[in-house]
């Protein structure tokens, strides 16, 4: 099969190494990919959401199956514009992207389908939030309706950091029109975890569990990134619990947008806050995590090729998709500034020691060669990428391969897994006490 993979992040670069190992796969491409892409796939010189040009390409090489990466091209309405040009896709069509692209639709959807998330709001401005934040208290959650890149949430404690989030919303529109339109919503307090799934329209076939990191700052501390880190699996869920999410989130979703007629195809994730009153959903994306891709694609047992394929085109044969027993970890090296706006340009060295180690994959994200030179070009930069027979194992070879790797304003969180090892190993302590 000749297959097409659209992105350029550390997400793609795992995607394209899974895909690259199987052996269905004749030749492998990826638009526009990036200098770690390139050593399993041929690189493409078209950006992401350039769809004619995508369509135009992906019929002139004949290319039996394209995958897309990342959000943008999704709710701009790749999927239909293949369709309509009979070609392979596993992704969703742009009404089904709307989960992801328009949080109100994603709440509107989950009330109407009784799906459990947190109360909420929809404001048009200061006003109205301001209505609405008093009727929830502080903390209040903030959010813009459209795509932000993973930093259009805002969770001010106080009078004064509500006026700062009205000022960036409102006043600047930081994000445009994606934030003409918020979400106000009641604060949760829980753990969080990844649950995602591969879906053909009609079933789907759940991943196994993962964690992200969204802060910037050990503790939890500092702005919202696209993430910093991620475990797999997520080491925080009772028995029971990933069962109740597919029940109850997955299950309901995937037969709502059926029977709206927009049937979801493609990679969906759910965002879940373990709440003491239960579970509750945060946010829908369509399209796997980055970076919880990384450890997943990596703890992954089975040929994902097949399996996206009949997805695009059809039904699933598979009835279910076998992972690892061995975790699997990723620590995110970004460059110093992000997620504001990180420093570019900085000579990277140190990748193949890193990726020498035992069970360690390196998955580029933003970054790009200069003159034969490896140079910084993105926010996150690397992803360091570990697996083990145990968690502990997995984040220690993550983080021991992640310290040989050196450019000027480096810069990850020291303590991701940290508080996941301590309940699990607390856990396991009492009881062979
Ligand atoms: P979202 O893009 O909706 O997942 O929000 C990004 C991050 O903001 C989440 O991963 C949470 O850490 C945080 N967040 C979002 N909604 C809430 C909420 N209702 N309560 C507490 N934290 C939230
Ligand atoms: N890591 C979270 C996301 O990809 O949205």
């Amino acid at each position: 099969m000749r297959v097409l993979v659209v992105g350029s992040g550390g997400r793609e670069h795992a995607l394209c190494w899974k895909l690259a190992q199987s052996p269905e796969l004749g030749d492998l491409f990826c638009a526009p990919g990036n200098p770690g892409i390139e050593s399993v796939a041929d690189l493409v010189p078209i950006a992401a959401d350039e769809i004619q040009k995508l369509a135009d390409f992906a019929a002139d090489l004949k290319i039996d199956l394209t995958v897309v990466g990342p959000e943008l091209p999704l709710t701009l309405g790749i999927a239909d514009e293949f369709a309509n040009r009979g070609l392979a896709l596993f992704g969703p069509s742009r009404e089904a992207a709307r989960l992801e692209g328009s949080k109100v639709f994603a709440k509107r959807f989950m009330k109407e389908h009784g799906i459990p998330t947190a109360e909420f709001e929809v404001v048009l401005d200061a006003d109205q939030a301001s209505k609405a934040a008093k009727r929830f208290g502080f903390p209040v959650v903030l959010k813009a309706d459209g795509l932000a890149a993973g930093k259009g949430v805002v969770i001010p404690r106080n009078d004064e950091e509500l006026s700062e989030a009205f000022d960036v919303f409102f006043s600047e529109r930081r994000f445009g029109d994606a934030g003409a339109r918020l979400v106000v919503e009641e604060f949760l307090e829980g753990e969080e975890v990844s649950l995602m799934a591969v879906v053909d329209g009609q079933r789907f076939l759940p991943l196994a569990t993962s964690k992200d990191y969204k802060r910037i700052g050990d503790d939890d501390q500092g702005p919202n990134t696209g993430g910093m880190g991620a475990h797999s699996p997520a080491g925080v869920l009772a028995r029971g619990d990933a069962k109740k999410i597919l029940d109850d989130v997955m299950q309901p979703v995937v037969a709502g947008m059926a029977a709206h007629g927009n049937p979801f195809r493609g990679f969906l994730y759910a965002g879940i806050i373990l709440t003491p009153d239960g579970l509750r959903v945060l946010e829908f994306n369509v399209r796997l995590g980055d970076p919880e891709a990384q450890p997943l694609m990596m703890r992954m047992d089975e040929d994902l090729l097949p399996v996206l394929a009949s997805g695009a085109t059809g039904r699933f044969e598979k009835q279910r998709l076998d992972f690892q027993k061995a975790a699997a970890a990723c620590i995110v090296l970004a460059a110093q500034g992000y997620p504001g706006s990180p420093v570019l340009g900085e000579p990277i060295e140190g990748i193949a020691t890193a990726s020498s180690r035992e069970g360690v994959e390196v998955f580029h994200g933003g970054t790009r060669l200069e003159e034969g030179r490896l140079t910084t070009a993105g926010g996150r930069v690397l992803n360091v990428c570990a697996t083990a027979p145990d968690l502990r194992g997995a984040l220690q070879q993550a983080y021991q391969a992640a310290e040989e790797i050196r450019w000027s304003g480096k810069t990850f969180r020291s303590d991701i897994g940290r508080r996941v090892l301590m309940a699990i190993e607390g856990a396991a302590g009492e009881a062979s006490r």
